[in-house]
């Protein structure tokens, strides 16, 4: 057995090379209606282990389709200043911050034109399509927290909801940017302490935040130790606030303890305000040897403020995720990863949940084939829900071969439509989306 952790073996290995290749073998087909860049970042050690998986440098790849073909594959780290060399601490000699110090390695986005790379403690990284690093975005200088990994986009506004979590004052900040990028609303949302807050949630008029026992320690934090930790005392709450509202507006609901690490979807539904996401008993230790993540819903009655909680699926699942055009309005279908159960990561299938006939669909990969995030690309812009396709990146240890998978949503066991072969191993990592070409 080795000595190295899980994230620095295997395919979670980090590969030591950026490389561009050009027309790619496809077992299958590429769907004509698929045009533009399938994209996802993770985590890719320099060098050295760097105590968490959370904390490599930010590695992003690219597969670009058009005309039925893959056209081409490439790999590159995004520049930050670690990447770059500079030795410069996230937290000065004066106590500021420098939130562009990030590791940009968490998820890239697109909103207004420009594509971001995001890690949570930090500002966005600009990148190109071709991954060039252009820098980071402070949205003109209204930005002055870190900016979430995981924004939500309305795409019926346009906007970018998002917010900002620290482990100094102040905790939480709600960001608003408007359809054409510009950060309309920045706005200091009062918390007990300092949490964990990975993801949250959006409906039509609401923002919800999730403020749950994953509590910052700066014991731990001196001690170069992943610095949040679970606190039964802290409690665990939901926050709802109205999109354009502030701290006096929020209205915070008591839920029983647990973590959440990323939600699927949140709507507005008779009065009341629905919230699915994969709920952990507690936040996985270092070794991500923890309870499963149940897929599982909350029923908010802001009348009463009572919240019932169901659980969904009996799978452990997370990275879930559903059509971008639907996010905080009603849906029925969501898409996870389902992992098997023990320390370590191992992603085994893909789930295909159906929220109104409360019934599950699982894609299966084969013996030795391992799959990452899928996303979701609708087949067309006006496209029903769920007409569309899966691509997920997945890694074949009996080929030793990385591929990415296009899966027919509404064919979701079936044989894939396409797949992909990458010519270098691409490893596990975080969180991507499909990039169609404007048109
Ligand atoms: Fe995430």
């Amino acid at each position: 057995m080795s000595e190295l952790p899980f994230y620095m073996q295997g395919n979670f290995a980090p590969i030591d090379r950026e490389s561009t290749f050009e027309k790619l073998e496809v077992i299958g087909e590429i769907p004509e209606s698929l045009r533009g860049n399938f994209m996802r970042i993770g985590p890719n050690p320099i060098e050295g282990d760097p105590g968490h998986w959370f904390f490599g440098n930010g590695m992003l790849h690219t597969l670009r389709l058009e005309d039925g073909q893959a056209t081409s594959y490439r790999n590159r780290y995004v520049r930050t200043p670690a990447y770059l060399g500079e030795d410069r601490p996230m937290v000065g000699p004066d106590g500021q911050v420098d939130r562009t110090a990030t590791t940009a390695n968490t998820h890239i986005v697109a909103h207004a034109d420009r594509l971001l790379a995001l890690t949570e403690s930090s500002f966005p990284m600009e990148v190109t399509r071709d991954l060039d690093t252009v820098g980071p975005v402070d949205f003109d200088g209204v930005l002055k927290t870190a900016f979430t990994a995981h924004p939500k986009f309305c795409h019926k506004t346009g906007e970018m909801l998002a917010f900002g979590y620290s482990f100094l004052p102040p905790f939480l900040t709600y960001h608003r940017v408007d359809a054409k990028g510009k950060m309309v609303q920045s706005e200091v949302i009062e918390v007990p302490g300092s949490t964990m807050m990975h993801d949250f949630a959006i409906t039509e008029n609401y923002v919800l935040f999730l403020d749950l026992p994953l509590v910052f320690k700066m014991e731990e934090a001196m001690a170069g130790n992943m610095p949040y930790v679970w606190d039964d005392s802290y409690g665990a709450r939901l926050g709802i606030l109205p999109r354009n509202g502030g701290n006096a507006d929020i209205n915070w609901i008591e839920i029983e303890p647990c973590y959440v690490v990323h939600t699927l979807n949140a709507f507005e539904a008779e009065g009341k305000i629905i919230l699915d996401a994969s709920r952990y008993d507690e936040f996985p230790d270092v070794s991500f040897n923890s309870s499963p993540g149940l897929m599982t819903r909350w029923t908010i009655d802001t009348a009463s403020n009572t919240v019932k909680e169901e659980t969904l699926d009996d799978r452990n699942c997370d990275f879930p995720r559903l059509d971008p055009r639907l996010e905080g309005q009603p849906y029925r279908f969501g898409y996870s990863t389902e992992f098997a159960t023990g320390p370590g990561l191992e992603m085994t299938r893909l789930i295909k949940y159906d929220l109104d006939a409360r019934k599950t669909e699982i894609h299966e990969f084969g013996a030795g084939v391992a799959p990452g995030e899928g996303v979701f690309a609708p087949a067309a812009p006006d496209s029903a829900e769920d007409e569309g396709f899966i691509l997920v990146m997945t890694r074949d240890e009996n080929r030793e071969q990385s591929e990415l998978q296009i899966l027919d949503a509404q064919n979701f066991a079936g044989d894939p439509v396409g797949r992909v072969q990458i010519p270098q191993r691409v490893p596990v990592g975080f969180h991507g989306n499909w990039m169609p070409d404007a048109k």
